[in-house]
């Protein structure tokens, strides 16, 4: 996955100067990121392990007097401008502002003193490919306005905060993974997260010492109804969460899942709760192996999370489970689709030396079931969000 992080921010600076004839205070960078394993267990109050992507959103910043925002992209080519009044409530900024005002809005509501300011966005990470662009442009933007400002908020409160203008301001209902991989990871490392107390621990991911790669490979599927089913999956872990008389699914034990589910009252429910109770589990078994440096140990599991989306949590597409299959029938030592389902990424972990192999492979089988071509990239963990200068 290609690096381009001084390309991004003199595209930031760039935009910033034709909006407003000025050069910026400073820029900020957010990653996108993938999630190694631990799939729709973030709002089960479970375990993940994402790592943070080489592409980055920039932000270039400058203030203004306190109670006015203005932002550009690089992207629309639009300049969207909002007052007090826009973030006095929820949902009054629109379209991609509305991860900008959401974060002004968080802010707020948490009494900080959120300081005025213009800023511009340029982004390399693809919208729309489940890598998390809407948490990189939240992150970007809260560092930057944190700097600017001075506020007290350290990073360890930042995703909760950027958690909120997702799920309140612009309406999407994500649990806390992709904020706080966004800000939270470490180059060279996986993001160990207990979503419920947000403890995390570094894990060393060193693939290029193991002599391995991770693909990235872009499904090109449409996101096919991605909101509403990601909103019914979550109901329905909290429906199921609440008929066990657990606080959440991460309260059932892999130990208790034949007792759970022989409380559920039908298959669907318990094939939810399986999958949330056992990914909980393959991420636990994850990190345990890459703590003790088997790297390559941890493909079946990576598989066996993507057999348990497909069969029991239903949230995979045939262009992502053509991609995940090819690749294993290629040699990849493990294969899952990645982020929140219905399209979006696929990663692979390979040999490094069959990285081109197995990208030939998906490719020969996308083009087999005349599925658009693929994109496929490796990628090495890099560090979340950060102030460039
Ligand atoms: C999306 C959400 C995350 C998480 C994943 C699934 O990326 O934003 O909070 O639920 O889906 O693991």
């Amino acid at each position: 996955m290609t690096n381009h992080p001084d390309e991004v921010a003199d595209r930031a600076t760039t935009c910033f100067q034709h909006a407003y004839g000025q050069a910026p205070a400073g820029r900020w960078a957010a990653p996108g990121r993938v999630n190694l394993i631990g799939e729709h267990t973030d709002y089960n109050d479970g375990f993940v392990l994402p790592f943070a992507l080489p592409l980055r959103t920039v932000v270039a910043a400058t203030p203004q007097p306190t109670g006015s925002w203005t932002v550009c992209s690089e992207l629309t080519g639009e300049t969207v401008s909002f007052g007090t009044d826009e973030v006095t409530r929820p949902g009054r900024v629109t379209g991609w502002a509305a991860y900008v005002a959401g974060v002004v809005w968080a802010l707020r509501e948490a009494g900080h003193p959120v300081p005025g300011a213009r800023l511009a966005v340029a982004s390399d990470v693809p919208l729309g490919a489940g890598l998390s662009s809407s948490a990189a442009l939240e992150a970007a933007v809260l560092t930057a306005l944190v700097d600017l400002g001075g506020l007290e908020l350290p990073a360890d409160q930042q995703p909760r905060l950027a958690q909120r203008a997702e799920n309140q301001y612009v309406g999407a209902p994500t649990g806390i993974m992709d904020q706080s991989a966004v800000i939270r990871c470490r180059a060279g490392h996986a993001l160990f997260l207990d979503c419920r107390t947000e403890r995390v621990e570094h894990i060393p991911f060193d693939l290029d010492g193991a002599g391995l790669a991770v693909l990235v490979i872009d499904s090109r599927a449409p996101h096919r109804h991605a909101d509403g089913e990601y909103a019914a999956r979550r109901a329905s872990c909290e429906k199921a969460a609440a008929l066990l008389d657990v606080p959440a699914l991460r309260d059932v034990p892999p130990t208790g899942l034949d007792d759970a589910l022989a409380r559920l009252p039908d298959d669907e429910t318990r094939r939810r709760v399986r999958h949330v109770v056992t990914e909980d589990q393959r991420v636990l078994d994850t990190v345990a192996l890459l703590r003790d440096g088997q790297v390559r140990q941890i493909g079946p599991l990576l598989t066996a999370s993507h057999a348990s989306m497909r069969d029991d949590f239903a949230i995979t597409v045939p262009e992502v489970d053509t991609a995940v299959e090819a690749a294993l029938a290629a040699g990849a030592l493990g294969a899952r689709m990645t982020g929140g389902g219905f399209g979006g990424c696929v990663l692979a972990l390979v040999e490094a030396d069959q990285s081109d192999r197995v990208g030939t492979a998906v490719t020969a089988a996308y083009a087999n079931r005349a599925f658009p071509t693929p994109t496929v990239t490796p990628a090495t963990p890099a560090p979340g969000a950060t102030r460039l200068d």
